[in-house]
């Protein structure tokens, strides 16, 4: 199976019904008239997924959650689950984001839950991993993203419901990026963990996306590298043309 490029946006805490509407159908009508050998996915906040599936419908981009709880209802006030972002028509749901990591102290057992849960419910995952600026400073890159692969991706993982993103978290909206090299050693690091805990088999189709300051100048250099199959891309998401000249660039 060969590993398809992946081309999501995350537009986290962002856009209004009408700025959501518009740029979905924005992005709608150039991936409908150009030919891109690629998936495409949405991640807009809870209140546009409604919306933003409709505005999308007849189309092939798929819609995505930010998160998702670990049960499927009950006492849980101001939280969403798998099953109400399946019902709403969502395929994936973006676990373990740093955002969530640092605001909301998830950690990875919980990120693991929450992956059981959307699994169960027939919702495909994200799993985000990457280390902070002191890890990498004290040379602790790979331990870092090894152990939250390891911890965050329960044993029910695969390679079709489950796509890890590498975001180093002080290249998230910095505008920092790390290098080419720095980015291939990381995912081919991460394929290693994935093929001790799971199989070579696993770990060749699985895809890995980078994460962190991706836009249309330096997608290429990443998203051309062996072991990157895609992107996960936050600010330039927000923009049809740089969402889709980032596409262009690889597929
Ligand atoms: P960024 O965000 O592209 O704005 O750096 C990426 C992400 O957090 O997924």
């Amino acid at each position: 199976m060969a590993r398809k490029t992946m081309i999501a946006g995350n537009w986290k805490m962002n856009c209004l019904q009408k700025d959501g509407v518009d740029l979905a159908k924005n992005i709608a009508l150039k991936v409908k008239n150009n030919k891109y050998n690629c998936e495409f996915l949405v991640c807009p906040p809870y209140t546009l997924l409604y919306s933003v599936k409709k505005a999308l419908r007849g189309t092939k981009i798929a819609l995505g959650a930010q998160d998702s709880h670990q049960s499927d209802k009950g006492a849980h006030t101001g939280d969403i689950s798998p099953q109400m972002l399946k019902d709403i028509g969502c395929e994936y749901t973006i676990l373990g984001h740093s955002e969530r990591r640092t605001d909301h102290h998830e950690n990875n057992a919980l990120v693991a839950k929450k992956a059981q849960a959307a699994y169960a419910n027939g919702l495909k995952t994200i799993i985000c991993v990457g280390e902070t600026a002191k890890q990498r400073e004290d040379g602790e890159t790979l331990a870092i993203c090894a152990k939250q692969v390891r911890g965050s991706l329960p044993k029910e993982s695969n390679a079709t419901n489950t796509v890890i993103a590498y975001e180093p978290v002080w290249a998230i909206g910095t505008g920092k990026t790390p290098t080419a090299k720095d980015v291939e050693d990381v995912h081919a690091a991460i394929r290693q963990v994935v093929a001790k805990k799971f199989g070579a088999k696993t770990a060749n189709n699985m895809r890995i996306l980078y994460g962190g300051s991706v836009k249309p100048s330096n997608a290429k250099e990443f998203l051309s590298l062996p072991d990157v199959d895609g992107a996960l891309i936050g600010g330039a998401s927000l923009k049809a043309d740089d969402f889709l000249a980032i596409a262009k660039s690889v597929c």
